[in-house]
């Protein structure tokens, strides 16, 4: 029988041997935590797929985070750890619904969510993420920009970069847009002292009333350097797990019981053994074409970014 600690020195042990780089977005269990090479937000994890010297990479995510550590890397074997682990969000916007956005607004620039296929990235001109959205939009020449296709974040980033044009369409995470202005007030009722730190895919009723707004990286930095002793946590409830851990004077608080994303809960320890092992996971295959010209979106994204 295995236990936590059994799989996760087999996975550590194999990993080595087989030269494989575990890649954990932060939204992953603890127990992922402690066997990754690297945990981090979705441009922590482009920047780090980039640069692993591994022939392996496994990514513990959902499914567009793989596809985007193939084109950084097209070269290496990327495995996502559970096939199933899709984002609701990225299969919202079609390339054909995309084509005609694009026909109505020419003279705008397609600013892509990395949230998104890598065949949407194909037709859109750069993707940002949430941690490097602002600097990157601000570097764009272009007035005019479309964004897809989350509308929440598209809102807020409109608010921090007021010289640009922004066009936004309907669309978001399902499981950030479960948070309301009700949970800030019943939160801030229960805990008085604590500061709301919470993610720009929320509502815009919730982003108001944030103390501070930032991606899944920020909000943990934001939380480990503040003086503040207790914190109401506006995203996927993983992170108030990990800040706990993280934080032990500290005390963090859900804004909401049930912001729990069920794809990135999909991936168990055991998908991470199976996986080395070659009896579960999926490679990822992309055709020449989507490597190429989603790579240009994605390059264009860390360029413009640094
Ligand atoms: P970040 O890790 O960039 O904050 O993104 C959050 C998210 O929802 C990823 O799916
Ligand atoms: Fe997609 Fe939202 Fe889950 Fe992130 S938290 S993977 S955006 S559904």
């Amino acid at each position: 029988m295995y236990t936590t600690k059994t799989l996760q020195d087999e996975i550590t042990k194999l990993k080595k041997e087989q030269d494989v780089c575990i890649l954990a977005h932060a939204y992953q269990s603890q127990d992922i935590w402690e066997v990754a090479d690297y945990v981090g937000d979705s441009y922590g994890l482009s920047l780090q797929a980039a640069k692993a010297p591994q022939k392996t990479i496994l990514m513990c995510g959902v499914r567009f985070m793989a596809e985007t550590v193939k084109i950084l890397s097209p070269e290496k074997r990327v495995l996502l750890s559970n096939p199933l682990a899709g984002c609701p969000m990225a299969s919202q916007l079609t390339p054909e619904k995309l084509t005609s956005l694009k026909e109505k607004y020419p003279d705008y620039t397609v600013v892509a969510y990395i949230n998104t296929t890598s065949e949407l990235k194909t037709i859109c001109d750069v993707c940002v993420t949430s941690s490097s959205a602002v600097r990157i939009i601000k570097n764009v020449k272009n007035k005019n920009i479309l964004f897809v296709p989350d509308c929440n974040l598209g809102s807020w980033l409109a608010e921090q970069i007021p010289e640009k044009n922004f066009k936004l369409i309907p669309g978001g995470c399902p499981t950030h847009m479960r948070m309301s202005l009700r949970d800030v007030e019943n939160a801030r009722r229960l805990y008085p002292q604590a500061q709301l730190l919470v993610h720009p895919e929320c509502l815009n009723e919730v982003v108001q009333q944030a103390d501070y707004v930032g991606s899944t990286t920020g909000i943990m930095d934001y939380a480990k350097k503040s003086d503040c002793k207790e914190f109401i946590i506006g995203t996927e409830n993983s992170i108030v797990q990990h800040l706990q851990f993280a934080c032990p004077e500290k005390r963090f608080y859900p804004l909401c019981d049930q912001c729990i994303c069920a794809n990135m809960k999909r991936t168990t320890l055991a998908d991470v053994l199976f996986s080395i092992q070659g009896t579960g996971g999926e490679e990822i295959n992309l055709s020449d074409d989507v490597l190429t010209e989603a790579k240009r979106c994605i390059d264009t994204m860390i360029t413009l970014g640094n």
